[in-house]
């Protein structure tokens, strides 16, 4: 069946029309949703969904009710005609890139909101928790319009991830949420619309980010960490040694988000820093050495 290509959508009305035409044509809805400024981490996302998705809808809205700060939503990257034409060569058959108002009609007097540690630690600590009722309330706005059978997120957002699982799960909604891995740099680097706004000195100082995750997980995997806090030393000094600004390091559990008391099982390592005034988030997972683990029970 050969794919309709509809570049940009800008309204409900006419979204529900276009996808209400591809179901009826036997295709199956994949969802990406985005703030824009795509970059190859983005393509990742919708080359998923259109390895298993005859339509493929990326959303492009910078969502004002999940930025805490004015000037971070000021200072956001807007690049919308780029941003439609690598949705489109990625595999999208369209971009819906709804104003404030038709996303918020009435205003936002509705949330969204997860409790408790997925929504309140690391990001939710740094950012304030109505960071994520920003984003929940949001994506299920989304998900309403779009209802896709599955959307996709990437795992450099780990606490949007599991935000996202647990509200999709509790409120029932019949959408699949499907993960994809970090993409990065050669160098490591993870990607991120904010990268654009690091100087070329400042790009060299945020590779140090992706070596301090990789040396606590190799402190733990290792066995040379003899408790999460020391995994998060060794994170924390390659940070500081780069002069970049921490502003958590921390060994979790991939769950939920629970501190790890132990090294033990799998576990979750996320770091957000600054860079000069770039905000970045990255994180890792690894699996507690289990031969250490086995030796630590028996003595
Ligand atoms: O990850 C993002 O870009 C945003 O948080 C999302 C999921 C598009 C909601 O605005």
């Amino acid at each position: 069946m050969t794919k309709s290509i509809v570049n940009a959508i800008r309204t409900v009305p006419d979204l529900r029309e276009h996808l209400a035409a591809r179901r009826a044509d036997g295709s199956s809805v994949g969802f990406v949703p985005t703030m824009g400024a795509l970059h190859a981490g983005h393509c990742a996302l919708i080359e998923a969904a259109a390895a298993s998705h005859g339509e493929v809808v990326v959303s492009i809205f910078v969502n004002p009710t999940q930025f805490e700060d004015a000037a971070d939503l000021e200072r956001y990257p807007r690049t919308e005609q780029a941003d439609i034409e690598m949705a489109i060569a990625a595999g999208a058959s369209v971009c819906f890139i709804p104003t404030v108002d038709e996303i918020y009609p009435r205003g936002a007097a509705t949330t969204v909101s997860v409790s408790g540690g997925l929504s309140n630690r690391l990001e939710g600590a740094e950012r304030g928790s109505s960071h994520f009722d920003g984003v929940a309330t949001v994506v299920t706005v989304l998900l309403n319009i779009c209802q896709p059978d599955a959307a996709y997120f990437g795992e450099k957002d780990a606490q949007q991830l599991l935000v996202v699982r647990r509200f999709v799960t509790d409120l029932q909604i019949p959408t699949k949420i499907v993960a994809v891995p970090t993409v990065r740099s050669a160098d490591g680097l993870a990607l991120s619309s904010r990268n654009q706004r690091l100087s070329d000195q400042e790009t060299v100082q945020a590779l140090a980010i992706a070596r301090a995750l990789a040396a606590a997980a190799e402190a733990i995997s290792d066995g040379t960490a003899g408790s999460p806090e020391e995994a998060e030393t060794t994170g924390r000094a390659i940070l500081d040694d780069a002069g970049i600004a921490c502003e958590y390091f921390e060994v979790t559990s991939p769950d939920t988000l629970a501190r790890a008391e132990r090294l033990d099982g799998e576990l979750l390592i996320s770091c957000a820093a600054r860079v000069g005034d770039v905000r970045l988030i990255d994180n890792t997972t690894v699996v507690a050495n289990p031969t250490r683990e086995a030796a630590t029970a028996r003595s």
